[in-house]
């Protein structure tokens, strides 16, 4: 899979992106990730892209011209006109299915704003999703590009290994992932769980499947509504709803009673 990132940092890019999974994935052509200073494809002096907004108004706005020819130039190495992600907290909320849609793309197009943003005409032009990361503003969309390229590149074929793909399958239940422990068997007073030591797989299988539904209970509830779960898996949930109404009239009685002591 091909991804370009149109930038004005190309050195933020290529370094958050150059190490670990997503290194070794470019170095086994797995993946590609090309970088294009937008600067290169500047008009006006010292590589000048940005300017005063039309209308008055803080900041600088990136220019339509350098932008378009900058995809233009991408454009010309494909049949097809590639997909282009403007990353913006205006756009809709990136998810998981969100990224296995991108996943099935052969090219993707990052174009990260900066300042106050990008001439909308670049933008009526070039791009064809709208997407943000989430809701709170970034410095710029270098971050966020990562943060999507990394969530796809996981899905394109080759990129994680058995051991890296088991550990996704962890969580393709809906469910949050159970505790994990290494050595030392005690760390400050504090033990591993006893079942971990006793080599019983079923009983340790059972233990992490109600460690991830409790997680999931406690954190996560959204997430039960599409979790895939067993009649053993509803019965634990359903004891750990009772345990939450008991333990709620118990405290509602304390209250009472409390209050009716102090009325005395
Ligand atoms: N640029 C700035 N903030 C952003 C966000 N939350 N998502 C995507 N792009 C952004």
């Amino acid at each position: 899979m091909n991804f370009h990132v149109l930038t004005l940092f190309p050195d933020m890019i290529r370094q958050g992106c150059g190490v670990s999974i997503l290194g070794r994935a470019q170095e086994k052509g797995y993946i590609q990730i090309r970088v294009t200073d937008i600067r290169d494809y500047a008009d006006r002096k010292w590589g000048r892209i940005d300017d005063y907004p039309y209308g008055g108004g803080a900041g600088l706005v990136i220019q339509a011209g350098p932008v378009c020819r900058a995809y233009e130039d991408i454009c010309k190495e494909y049949e097809e006109p590639p997909r282009v992600i403007y990353v913006t907290p205006q756009g809709r909320v990136f998810d998981q299915t969100m990224a296995e849609e991108f996943a099935r793309c052969e090219n993707l197009v990052f174009l990260c704003g900066h300042y106050e943003g990008v001439d909308e005409r670049a933008l009526e032009r070039v791009v064809t999703d709208y997407v943000s990361i989430g809701d709170y503003v970034l410095t710029g969309g270098e971050l966020p590009a990562m943060v999507m390229i990394d969530a796809i590149s996981r899905l394109v074929p080759g990129v994680l290994n058995n051991q890296e793909s088991a550990t996704f399958e962890s969580f393709h239940d809906n469910l949050l992932e159970y505790p994990q422990y290494t050595r030392p068997e005690i760390y400050e007073d504090m033990r591993v769980p006893e079942v971990l030591l006793s080599g019983h797989h079923a009983n340790i299988e059972r233990w992490r499947r109600e460690q991830s539904l409790l997680r999931t209970w406690q954190r996560r509830p959204d997430l039960l509504e599409n979790a895939t779960l067993t009649k053993e898996d509803r019965r634990y949930l359903a004891a750990l709803e009772e345990q939450e109404a008991e333990d709620e009239k118990n405290v509602l009685l304390d209250d009472s009673q409390e209050d009716s002591s102090r009325d005395m």
